[in-house]
């Protein structure tokens, strides 16, 4: 899950780590993240870790030794920060890696540590890397003990399916290897990881930079009676998964290289599946039998969790990329509907109603939140009303989708239970969403088949339905000239509608507001009511401000081929802070109305208007002709 931001290996050491994999396959794997605030000593204890098990190369340890005497901060010894770090400056000049998994071992057991860089979208990246950790260490600094951070962190590991903790209280040498100061942040740490529902949380007080309880039980901590931190991550018990668990096979690509050759391809995220098994469509539950298992070492009798294979049927079934092969018991859900814990990622602000692309690990569609449930606290985790999520901030939200998707809880799978939140226009991972349950509530209602169709009644008016939408500025127009166009229509035997931003608020959307969600939702509400009024065959004449591009293009996406036409009234601000026909901006720039279009509201100008009217210096009606001879050419009117 979470692909989108890629990981990689860094490219010279991609042999030797393949080797060094397969070499180590017969040991148990674990795999596990570190978080912390800026500071708590996460590169250093990373560092720490490579150079104890040794998998720092000849070369780095030169340029480790030379840099620590000239940069670093650990006086004469090593600063192994430098050495992620430098790591860091590699990955820097190369593609961007947001996650980048490290690997070592021990004599019992190999490890992947995703190590998560950059504080700023830290919790990306963590959710990027957590999504196949067993553990996370969480570094806390002796001296500061827990923050806001260590239980945001904990709160986002918990939510991503981590199950054991490792609290590193780290810098134990700056406090004098303090027993108290220890036990003190251990209990707070457990007390509020209460409800978090970890199997183990394991305190180990460290010094990453000396090397304290990292390897060996230390001297300095004579007090400690548990295990070092290497001695933990060897013998925690992670294995708690469940053999037999469904078989699930999300496609990744349907391979044909010839006529007489078909199948799926992909990786087994779940279960286990043989020749001859029989199987399940997720989405249409048609049912076949598994023919052939290909891979590039050769045939298979079975495939089981982790493996990449083709899978050919007996059957022609209809099955591509974003379907799932699954077992016949124990089915997944199917639905467009559902609700999901979710973690926010960006600046931006999450905004219910506005649509995303919905990523799961091979489907792809668009969703809006139609409720937010609630926001959580990350102090006490209790459940907060919320109207948006800000960055970094946790909350459950029911989704709608446009298309139904097949899924399994999160807690029942990791793989098929978690999806990344795209923004449309930036094409930025905004969040990660891990599902809770599906929502029966629309399972059972369905389109109701109507004899009399939308281009029926379009023609017994003789003419072709549009919606025609303006978007500009408060006072830029568009009501002036939308009035004047229906007019003009209406005389001609049109049959037509205005919706104004204006009006519509005194009713259908009376109860919102102009922040950013309320817009988002205005707009929602009056593209549904233009559609449907589209359906019954007439002209829709739109004039709202609809700032937003998302939500505009939200509108277009809903509307039939052709039949939404975006006219910008473009009109500079100083021009209709100057008209002011309502005198709000007077207000406005008073600072007596809030959130206002131009003055502390954004306005986001189409780039590519079907009609664009710029205003100053012309007559209302000059405006009007333009628009209705672009109407004309195109049968509109
Ligand atoms: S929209 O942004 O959500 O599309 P809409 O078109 O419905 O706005 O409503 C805009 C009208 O509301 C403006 O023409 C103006 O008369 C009035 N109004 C009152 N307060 C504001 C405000 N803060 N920002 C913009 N318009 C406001």
């Amino acid at each position: 899950m979470l692909t989108a931001n890629s990981a990689a290996l860094r490219e010279d050491n991609v042999v030797d780590i393949r080797d060094y994999v397969a070499g180590q396959e017969n040991k148990g794997l674990l795999r596990f993240l570190t978080c912390g605030s800026v500071d708590d000593g996460k590169s250093t204890l990373i560092g720490r870790l490579l150079y104890d098990t040794k998998l720092i190369f000849e070369d780095q340890l030169a340029t480790l030794e030379r840099d620590s005497k000239k940069h670093g901060t650990a006086g004469d010894g090593i600063d192994f920060a430098l050495l992620v770090d430098g790591l860091e400056a590699e990955r820097e000049q190369g593609i961007t890696i947001d996650v980048a998994y490290r690997f070592f071992a021990t004599p019992k057991r190999k490890f992947i540590v995703a190590d998560t860089p950059g504080h700023e979208q830290y919790t990306r990246n963590m959710a990027t890397g957590a999504s196949t950790a067993d553990l996370a260490i969480v570094l806390v600094d002796a001296r500061q003990g827990i923050l806001p951070q260590t239980r945001r962190h904990s709160m986002i590991a918990s939510l991503l399916g981590i199950r054991h903790i490792v609290l590193a209280v780290n810098k134990i040498d700056l406090v004098d290897f303090d027993r108290q100061v220890f036990e003190r942040i251990a209990e707070e740490y457990r007390a509020f990881a209460e409800d978090l529902g970890f199997d183990t949380i394991q305190p180990i007080p460290i010094s990453a930079r000396h090397g304290d309880n990292i390897i060996v039980p230390s001297k300095n901590t004579a007090w400690y009676g548990g295990p070092s931190l290497i001695a933990h991550l060897e013998t925690v018990d992670v294995d708690a998964r469940v053999e037999d668990r469904p078989f699930r096979f999300p496609v990744q690509y349907v391979s044909r290289p010839d006529l007489d050759f078909r199948g799926f391809s992909g990786t087994v995220a779940s279960g286990r599946v043989a020749l001859g098994d029989r199987v399940t469509v997720a989405k249409s539950g048609r049912q076949s039998r598994v023919k052939q298992l290909v891979t590039h070492g050769g045939d298979l009798s079975e495939a089981v969790e982790g493996q990449a294979v083709t899978i050919v049927l007996e059957d022609e079934v209809e099955l591509s990329r974003g379907n799932m092969l699954v077992g016949t018991e124990g089915r997944p859900h199917v639905a467009d509907q559902f609700a999901a814990n979710l973690v926010w990622f960006d600046e931006k602000p999450l905004l219910p109603g506005r649509a995303y692309i919905l990523r799961t690990e091979t489907d792809e569609v668009s969703a809006t939140v139609s409720q937010l449930k609630h926001r959580r606290n990350i102090n006490n985790f209790a459940q907060e009303a919320a109207t948006s999520l800000e960055l970094n901030e946790v909350g459950v939200c029911n989704f709608s989708l446009q298309a139904p998707i097949a899924f399994d809880a999160f807690s029942d799978n990791r793989a098929t239970g978690a999806f990344i939140l795209i923004d449309r226009l930036t094409n930025a991972t905004v969040g990660a969403g891990m599902i809770l349950r599906p929502l029966r509530r629309a399972a059972n209602i369905h389109w109701q088949a109507l004899d009399v169709t939308p281009q029926a009644r379009a023609e017994i008016k003789h003419q072709k339905p549009a919606v025609l939408w303006f978007t500009g500025l408060s006072g830029s127009g568009k009501s002036t000239i939308a009035n004047l166009l229906e007019k003009k229509l209406h005389a001609s035997g049109r049959h037509t509608y205005i919706l104004d931003g204006d009006n519509v608020r005194h009713g259908l959307n009376r109860d919102l507001g102009f922040t950013d969600e309320d817009r988002v939702e205005n707009i929602r509400r009056v593209a549904e009511t233009a559609k449907l009024m589209a359906d019954a065959g007439l002209i829709v004449l739109v004039s709202f401000i609809s700032p937003f591009r998302a939500e505009r293009r939200m509108a277009r996406e809903l509307m039939n081929d052709g039949e939404f036409v975006e006219v910008f009234v473009d009109t500079p601000f100083d021009e209709c802070a100057k008209r002011d026909p309502k005198g709000l901006y007077a207000k406005a720039l008073k600072g007596e109305i809030q959130n206002f279009t131009g003055v502390d509201s954004p306005y986001e100008p189409p780039e590519r208007a079907d009609i664009h009217v710029s205003t100053v210096g012309r007559a209302p009606e000059d405006l009007v002709d333009q628009v209705e001879a672009w109407l004309k050419e195109r049968g509109y009117c």
